[in-house]
């Protein structure tokens, strides 16, 4: 049986930072501006003021102190909010490839591999800026990949997911040496004037070369094994699609056509079910807390990675055993458990086992035990 193995890992980094002071700053003019607007209707008792934001509130409920964005200048702008990103041609690299391009660059480059050894693009992400042709087509072509590709989407799961399918494919024989892409623009589908969520997320793009181990050229993690989970939910969700127009008031403005959650239910509900996960996923592979070296959880939020990692670990972790980067690049969705590993692996001896952690909508949890090779 083959053995597949992560070989190479990339970031891609937006070189543009928002503080919490400059997000807050942005939220409040917004706030003060909509509560003159609506001043009467306020009074009335018809529309609720906007409470301002605060950057204490912000660190001490998520661990976040910034974030990476694509475009800064429109989600600060009071009148804006959002990104303002430029109009493309059909006939230009997309956004998503783009940023795709670079971090799969440095993951062929840790991997010694040329893109014209990748026979398998997945394009694993949260959101995708077209439904078709697929994101993962235009990085194969781009990078000059073969094979084939495909886009997948699992909300924060999709890169553990993604990991999964290629770990899976590679041991099948349908590929031979696959790229897991994650292009993470999630400050595209944030809700900005939410002073509830607008702290949350950032944007980043993370990639992985996984092959078989035997064919490494250098340190790799053999993948031990994958498990994946998912359970329904409504207390994450999104509406927008493709029946918007079909719909009454469906082209509106609306508060949820964008991410919305109720965040103290994703909460409770999430970590019993991520801390299960991991204690029966180890398990069911004779992995002991003692002889698990790392754990690259989701970066959601600092408390939920606290209470994780102590039921994994059956103590208080040390912040090397379990890294966090939100503070760093806020929640970046399908990214975040992909980037701590990425930076916070090198340092793993042969023989030494982590897990990597996602979770999520849908709910959906995967788990990747690695070993390193
Ligand atoms: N500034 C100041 N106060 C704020 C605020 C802000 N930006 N946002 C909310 N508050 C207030 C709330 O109105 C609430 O006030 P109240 O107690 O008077 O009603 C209070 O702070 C607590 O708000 P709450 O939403 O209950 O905070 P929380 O402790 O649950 O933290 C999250 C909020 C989002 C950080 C937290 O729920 C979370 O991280 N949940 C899981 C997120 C997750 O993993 N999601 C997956 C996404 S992919």
């Amino acid at each position: 049986m083959v053995q597949p193995a992560i070989t190479g890992s990339g970031v891609f980094t937006p070189p543009e930072v928002i503080t919490n002071d400059e997000l807050v700053a942005a939220y409040n003019a917004h706030a003060e501006t909509f509560n003159a607007a609506h001043a009467g209707a306020i009074e009335a008792g018809e529309t609720e003021a906007k409470a301002p934001s605060s950057s204490e509130f912000i660190l001490s409920a998520s661990g976040i102190e910034r974030r990476h964005v694509m475009n800064k200048a429109g989600v600060l702008d009071p009148e804006v909010m959002h990104p303002l990103l430029r109009q493309r041609s059909d006939d230009e690299p997309g956004i998503m490839a783009e940023m795709a391009l670079d971090a799969c660059g440095k993951a062929l480059a840790q991997a010694g591999r040329e893109a014209g050894e990748i026979d398998l693009v997945i394009c694993a992400a949260s959101n995708h800026e077209r439904p078709y042709p697929a994101v993962a087509i235009e990085i194969q072509q781009l990078l000059g990949a073969g094979g084939f590709a495909f886009d997948m989407n699992v909300a924060c799961s999709s890169a553990t997911f993604g990991i999964q399918a290629s770990a899976d494919m590679i041991r099948a024989g349908s590929a031979r040496r696959a790229l897991v892409v994650s292009p993470e623009i999630c400050s595209g589908h944030l809700e900005w004037r939410d002073r509830d969520c607008h702290f949350i997320f950032g944007d980043v793009c993370t990639a992985l070369v996984i092959e078989p181990a035997e064919e490494a050229k250098g340190a790799h993690f053999r993948i031990l094994s994958t498990r994946c989970a998912t359970q329904y939910s409504n207390n994450i969700r999104n509406n927008n699609g493709f029946l918007r127009r079909t719909r009454p008031g469906g082209m509106e403005d609306r508060r949820d056509m964008l991410f919305m959650q109720e965040g103290r239910k994703v909460f409770k509900e999430v970590l019993p079910l991520v801390s299960a996960h991991i204690a029966a996923h180890m398990q069911e592979e004779g992995v002991s807390a003692e002889a698990l070296r790392r754990l690259w959880l989701h970066q959601a939020n600092k408390t939920m990675n606290d209470f994780i990692g102590r039921k994994v670990m059956g103590r208080v972790p040390e912040p090397a055993e379990q890294p966090n980067i939100l503070q760093d690049y806020a929640n970046t969705s399908s990214a975040g458990s992909i980037i701590a590993f990425a930076q916070h692996s090198d340092d793993l001896r042969p023989g030494d086992k982590g897990l990597i952690c996602s979770f999520g909508a849908g709910y959906s949890v995967g788990s990747v035990l690695v070993e390193r090779g």
